[in-house]
């Protein structure tokens, strides 16, 4: 098999995610929200860290309301001078469009990591052994060099892939969450 780079990586799974659709997906998504409710690390943490997912990547609202639900804090990432922190999110938190088109909170204040119990990564791409592709831009291989606390990802089937180009700075994450069928 043609061995892909991590741009053309990207294309590819943008493009089967973007496809991914209908009722097989929305069952898959609900199996991997039950699988990381089970997990211990998510049953104590106090705060999780989320992303606000884009809509053709599983989508972790109904993530971030069992964390409320549960009496969870929720973080979420904000890039701000080239770094990503992670900022408070609640159900009274209003939103502003950001410089990338992506909605961002308003009048937020940022935790310092290590108070942050999971942090449960977005991707591309995964390998059941925790190797990841993320978005291009580094923010999650920097930040996570420095946390040591539990990483989880929730892979639908598309994003598991028998294996992926990493780099010395690529950090592996702890659980990739999938389905039997993968
Ligand atoms: N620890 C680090 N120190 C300096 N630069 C880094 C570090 N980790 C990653 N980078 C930079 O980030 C760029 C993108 O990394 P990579 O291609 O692995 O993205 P990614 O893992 O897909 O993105 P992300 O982590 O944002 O989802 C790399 O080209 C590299 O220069
Ligand atoms: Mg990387």
């Amino acid at each position: 098999m043609v061995q892909l780079n991590k741009k053309d990586w990207r294309v590819k799974q943008k493009k089967s995610l973007k496809s991914y659709q209908g009722v097989n997906r929305s069952q898959e998504e609900r199996a991997l929200r039950q699988l990381l409710l089970q997990m211990a690390s998510w049953k104590t943490a106090k705060r999780v860290a989320l992303t606000l997912s884009l809509p053709f990547e599983l989508d972790t609202q109904p993530l971030i309301k069992a964390a409320w639900q549960a009496n969870k804090q929720v973080v979420v990432p904000q890039i701000k001078n080239q770094q990503m922190a992670f900022v408070e999110i609640t159900p009274q938190t209003s939103y502003q469009v950001g410089p990338l088109g992506i909605l961002e909170p308003c009048d937020v204040s940022i935790v310092q990591s290590e108070t942050i119990d999971l942090v449960i990564t977005p991707g591309l791409a995964f390998t059941k052994t925790g190797k990841r592709l993320g978005f291009g831009a580094g923010y999650y291989d920097r930040f996570l060099v420095n946390y040591a606390g539990p990483t989880v990802a929730l892979a639908l089937s598309c994003q598991i892939v028998p294996d992926l180009p990493q780099d010395k700075y690529d950090q592996r994450i702890m659980t990739i969450l999938f389905n039997d069928h993968c």
